[in-house]
């Protein structure tokens, strides 16, 4: 198992270009299964999840590889084995995205429960009632959802979902393509990879408007033809690295972003004192002494993003005062906070809310990774803290994000991987 050992309080300066997103990649590689024949889909980032993703593919039938390191071939045969199975799907949630294809196009699926994650319950209801207003009839039994369309295809249909879910959207969005008829669906999440996957879609021949809204409308066709397409910039990854160049001393410019995308968190690190600057296809943004403390609230976007949080609190373990984070969309996602308070910071936690009291500095500590995002926020908290942070269980970072350390070495980070 690798660990990153860090050597902090360096500064970084310099430019790094942001890798496509994982989290559009792989809604995008499940909906090749929305037709037979070859896809292709390019800036797909070489990531722990999307080789989870060409497992699933390929156990159910189709042949994936990498043309290149960023572009991936999908050949999907007329007949794939519905099936995803629990071994892949617990290691992935995000698996569950095939479901709608499969039902859609196959008429029939059986998909692992995900289960328990460690950021909280996460259950798939909203997917699963979106799916059986399009007609699906479902049973869970021995861990699987286990769907099949009523009369062998799914039927357009009005569907509102009680909370904004991005993969429940992406899902039962898929679904509909392929469906009979029309189909509206209400309270959609509006996050940019919904808005991409929706992109994918259309080349593929669906008719969706809206999306990137509320309500998106689907006209169900009978046939979709091959994907081809190019993933978004991976606005995760952008964010966290324009968190690393937020940090006192520092000054990074991120390349290949999309500023629409990262409005929410833009204006907070504005807020905390940080020169953000519009730069071609990028921002660069300078960290200029100790960080202001401000109130940060997670929401759907355009709301500043779930996946940003561990990040940002390491910029206000150093703030010149007290800051309160509000995490609403997922709960118990604060369990980067005790390896945080290793490191020297002062945060205390009230259910959905963490109170951060700036403290001058962090100091270095070997501290363990809990998941993907809170493993970013520890590499960031490592680049801060005076002397040397080992970050273990790096597989979380592994899933998201593609060789963090490389990113960081040319910006002047003292940073290495080794083994645990
Ligand atoms: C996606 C992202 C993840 C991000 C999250 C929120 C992918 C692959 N992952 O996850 O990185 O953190 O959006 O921006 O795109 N919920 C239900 N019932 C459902 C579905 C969700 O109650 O059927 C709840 C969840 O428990 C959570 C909230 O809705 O509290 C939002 O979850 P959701 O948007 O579905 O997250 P994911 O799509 O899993």
């Amino acid at each position: 198992m690798d660990k990153i050992v860090i050597e902090g309080g360096v500064p970084l300066r310099g430019e790094v270009v942001v890798s496509g997103a994982k989290n559009a990649a792989l809604p995008a590689l499940a909906a090749a299964l929305l037709a037979e024949g070859d896809h292709r889909v390019r800036n797909v980032p070489d990531l722990a999840d999307v080789r989870t993703m060409g497992r699933l593919l390929g156990h159910m039938g189709c042949a994936f590889e990498r043309a290149d390191r960023h572009e991936v071939a999908i050949r999907v045969p007329a007949s794939t084995l519905p099936e995803a199975p629990y071994e892949l799907v617990k290691t992935m949630r995000a698996s569950v995205v095939v479901l709608g294809p499969l039902l859609a196009r196959l008429g029939k699926a059986r998909v692992s429960l995900p289960g328990g994650c460690a950021i909280g319950a996460r259950p798939i209801d909203q997917h699963l009632k979106g799916l059986a207003a399009l007609g699906a009839e479902i049973e869970l039994e021995h861990g699987y959802v286990e769907a099949t369309a009523r009369g062998g295809r799914l039927r357009g249909a009005h569907f509102t979902f009680d909370g904004v879910t991005v993969t429940g959207t992406e899902n039962v969005m898929m679904a509909a393509a392929l469906a009979e008829g029309a189909t509206v669906l209400r309270n959609c999440a509006r996050e940019p990879e919904v808005v991409d996957l929706a992109v994918a879609l259309r080349s593929m021949g669906a008719r969706i408007e809206g999306d990137g809204t509320d309500e998106i409308r689907i006209q169900g066709v009978e046939r979709l033809r091959p994907l081809s397409h190019l993933v978004i910039p991976d606005r995760i990854e952008a964010g966290t690295l324009l968190v690393a160049g937020a940090l006192p001393g520092n000054d990074v410019t991120v390349r290949g972003c999309v500023p629409e995308h990262l409005e929410a968190l833009v204006e907070k690190l504005r807020q905390v004192g940080a020169t953000v600057t519009p730069v071609p296809s990028g921002l660069r943004v300078v960290g200029d002494g100790r960080p202001r403390p401000l109130d940060v609230r997670t929401a759907p976007f355009p709301g500043f993003p779930t996946d940003m949080q561990a990040q940002m609190m390491v910029l206000l373990t150093v703030a010149d005062g007290s800051s309160v984070v509000a995490e609403t969309v997922f709960e118990n996602r604060y369990m980067h906070v005790q390896e945080l308070v290793r490191l020297g910071a002062d945060i205390s936690v009230e259910g959905k809310r963490a109170v951060v009291k700036g403290v001058p500095s962090l100091s270095g500590a070997p501290v363990m990774a809990s998941d993907l995002r809170a493993s970013a926020a520890l590499v960031l908290a490592g680049l801060l803290a005076h002397g040397t942070t080992e970050v273990l269980r790096v597989y979380h970072l592994d899933r998201g994000y593609e060789r963090l350390e490389e990113r960081l070495l040319p910006l002047g980070a003292r940073i290495r991987r080794t083994k645990a």
